[in-house]
């Protein structure tokens, strides 16, 4: 079987990656410092594909500690790198903590890729590199804007650094993964978002608020340029997001192909709004909510054309809505029995 040593693999995405690998036969390494997860989704990935992948307990930022990691796994055919903070917020409160986590991380691995001859790396972008699109939906040619906030910095200069490391290494061949907004959870519910303390992000809110645990939902801004007012976003099913990877990675196999970008996203827009409508049509659960002023920093509008990834890697999202709504809510209701 053939190695991939996947960072940040007990998080949110990385978990649902491992369990994609697992199912096309790939055996997963993961790394992580368990800073935004726990050991849970190891035994969550076990019980979907029967197979627990190794789990080495490191930070990135360490790079003995990466080195020890690759020299092991020195025959893993790639790299598929999550491992970063992702809070949007706290990067404006701790930009130093940012770019010494997201950058140093990403640094130590392509600095262990060189070392050790791996030739494949995936990584985790974001829509945020567009910043406020002057025009919808995206393409990866539509300009990159000046990123919003550390975080999303993080974002733009690691695809630099990327871009500079493949160009001056063609023995390197990296994807860039520009994601839309994931949502969902395993249709199994064994893996799933696990927020730490309030969340920041709509869906794990609009679960908790449903779920009881918040007394509503805060809807920022009702007063966009938009046809209902509200904000609009490309909400992307977790498991097709996982699975892009997968086809990213044997893209990358499949020959020399330098750098690549590809937005993963649906293609269609929804507003805050019909997504709560969503929700409660696919559950038949309520969602409290309060409209409230617009967040700083939000961008009104952006969705993808994701029809790069289609023609190269034959990806597309595939599940309904509806069906990654009600993912996200057997999940919550599973994390609330647990507790
Ligand atoms: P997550 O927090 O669930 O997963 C990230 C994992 O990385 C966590 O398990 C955390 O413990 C680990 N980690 C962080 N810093 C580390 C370090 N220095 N060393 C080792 N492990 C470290 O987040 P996620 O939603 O799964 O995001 C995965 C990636 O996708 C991140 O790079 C994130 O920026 C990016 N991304 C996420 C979204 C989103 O909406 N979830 C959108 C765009 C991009
Ligand atoms: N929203 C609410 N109430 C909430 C939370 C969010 O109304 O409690 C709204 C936001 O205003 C926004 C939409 O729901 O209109 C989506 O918000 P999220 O926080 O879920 O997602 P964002 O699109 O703001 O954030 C995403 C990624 C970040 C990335 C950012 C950059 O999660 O990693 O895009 O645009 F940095």
């Amino acid at each position: 079987m053939q190695k991939v040593i996947v960072t940040g693999g007990t998080g949110y995405i990385g978990s649902h990656t491992a369990v994609a690998l697992q199912n096309a036969r790939y055996q997963v390494i993961i790394l992580d410092n368990l800073s935004n997860s726990d050991t849970d989704s190891l035994d969550g990935i076990q019980r979907i594909t029967g197979t627990k992948p190794e789990f080495i307990k490191l930070d990135c930022t360490n790079k003995d500690d990466m080195r020890c990691a690759f020299e092991k796994h020195r025959d893993a055919v790639g790299v598929i790198h999550f491992a970063a903070l992702k809070a949007v917020g706290e990067s404006v409160e701790k930009p130093l903590l940012y770019y010494r986590n997201n950058l140093g991380a990403l640094i130590n691995v392509l600095d262990m890729m060189q070392e050790f001859k791996i030739p494949c790396l995936v990584f985790s972008s974001s829509a945020t590199v567009y910043g406020v699109p002057e025009q919808l939906p995206v393409t990866e040619d539509t300009p990159l804007q000046p990123a919003t906030s550390p975080y999303g910095q993080t974002k733009v200069i690691g695809e630099n650094i990327i871009t500079d490391t493949v160009r001056a290494n063609p023995q390197i061949q990296a994807t860039l993964l520009r994601y839309f907004n994931p949502i969902g959870a395993h249709p199994s519910a064994e893996i799933g978002e696990k927020p730490n303390g309030v969340p920041n992000n709509l869906m794990p809110y609009i679960c908790q608020a449903a779920a009881g645990i918040r007394e509503y939902l805060n809807v920022f801004g009702n007063d966009y340029d938009t046809p209902d007012g509200f904000c609009i976003r490309d909400y992307i099913d977790i498991n097709d997001l996982a699975n892009a990877h997968v086809a990213a990675l044997k893209h990358m196999q499949s020959g020399k192909h330098g750098i690549n970008v590809f937005n993963l996203g649906t293609g269609r827009g929804q507003s805050v709004m019909e997504l709560i409508q969503a929700f409660e049509g696919a559950t038949g659960v309520k969602v409290p909510y309060k409209l409230s002023p617009r967040r700083t920093g939000d961008v009104p509008a952006i969705y993808a054309n994701a029809d790069r990834a289609e023609k190269i890697l034959k990806w597309r999202a595939n599940v309904p809505l509806n069906e990654t709504l009600a993912s996200a809510w057997r999940w919550q209701q599973k994390i609330l029995k647990l507790k």
